[in-house]
């Protein structure tokens, strides 16, 4: 919108220019989910009521401003004029700029405890959901369904969620912009948020709590889906993957069950049972690697086995070097963990 504009005199010379500007300037905002859009009626909350408080102080900046502009034309010095009278204290005036603000920021705050209030409401007939916070993955539980994944929080369009949240490291926090206000996971703490999304769609969380140095990239998505396709999803899960027999998958299966990985990683139903890293039983039906930091494509799997700390640098994954044909195998079966 705002590269759409032409400046008055701009030279078409120039435009290449103030493109460029104007594209690296809002480069950050391609895709970004905004709090403006809210896709929940607790977000929809927040968002009314940052309009308000916009509202609100637009409407004292222009007060202020044309008292303050009006004082300067009108009460300027001319030539000939007199020293004005000397004054001092206005107690009516005083006790005006006093009581106003005090008003004002009372409607704010009553405003604001209301919101606060609405949007951590419990909701009856929630989905349960814990999540928690590793440096720098997102563990999600669902304790009623014994689902255990990373990263995606599959939840149905129109019923509430009610997400537990804790820290198993340092501290962090859930923000999903278009859904929620921003939670803290606590070590030794648990907080909770409730969201209820009303159309379905993916909504990218991202931590907001500086936490060691992948935090940026420690992201999530949030899939709303109608009824039956989240009713699908759950099914799909609880059923343990089929363990390929033959081929590149099953020479894949072997290096992993017999490798290093099972110290970290679960597969339900092998005898991987780690719990430090993410739980990879579905990993192939996820649509990223790494908390969103490359989509989940087979060419993207090689590059993240080949050196996961080139990749996203200070992630707890170190692993020894692995040939370039024990890569291929562990991809084939780890993409086949639908
Ligand atoms: Cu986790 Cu920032």
């Amino acid at each position: 919108m705002l590269c759409k504009l032409r400046l008055p005199g701009a030279a078409p010379r120039s435009r290449p220019p103030l493109l460029l500007l104007c594209s690296l300037a809002l480069s950050g905002c391609a895709g970004s989910p905004s709090v403006l859009a809210p896709a929940s009626p607790g977000a929809a909350r927040i968002a009314d009521l940052f309009w308000s408080v916009l509202a609100i102080a637009a409407a004292i900046f222009v007060v202020t401003e044309a008292l303050l502009i009006i004082a300067l034309i009108r009460f300027r010095s001319r030539p000939g004029d007199r020293e004005p009278d000397q004054v001092h204290g206005n107690q009516a005036l005083e006790l005006a700029w006093t009581l106003a603000p005090a008003l004002i920021l009372a409607g704010v705050f009553v405003a604001t405890a209301s919101t606060m209030t609405a949007v951590t409401q419990e909701q009856p007939g929630a989905l349960r959901v814990k999540v928690v916070g590793h440096q720098y993955w997102w563990e999600m539980q669902y304790p009623d369904q014994r689902i255990s994944t990373a990263t995606d929080l599959h939840v149905a369009v129109g019923q509430p969620v009610e997400v537990e949240l804790v820290a198993a490291d340092v501290i962090h926090s859930f923000w999903v912009p278009e859904l929620s206000g921003k939670t803290d996971l606590i070590p030794g703490h648990t907080n909770r948020v409730r969201f209820t999304a009303d159309r379905p769609g993916t909504y990218r969380g991202q931590c907001a709590e500086f936490c060691g140095a992948q935090h940026a990239n420690m992201a999530f998505e949030v899939i709303a889906e109608p009824r039956e396709r989240f009713d699908d999803w759950t099914r799909r899960m609880q059923a343990p993957p089929a363990i390929p027999i033959a081929g590149p998958a099953a020479r894949g299966a072997q290096a992993f069950l017999g490798g290093v990985c099972v110290g970290c990683h679960t597969i339900d139903g092998t005898q991987a049972q780690g719990k430090v890293g993410p739980n990879l039983t579905h990993f192939g039906s996820r649509r990223t690697i790494a908390s969103l930091t490359l989509d989940n494509t087979p060419e993207n799997l090689a590059t993240w086995l080949t050196d996961p700390q080139a990749v996203k640098p200070g992630n707890l994954m170190r692993i020894p070097t692995l040939s370039r044909e024990t890569i291929q195998d562990l991809v084939a079966f780890l993409e086949g963990l639908q």
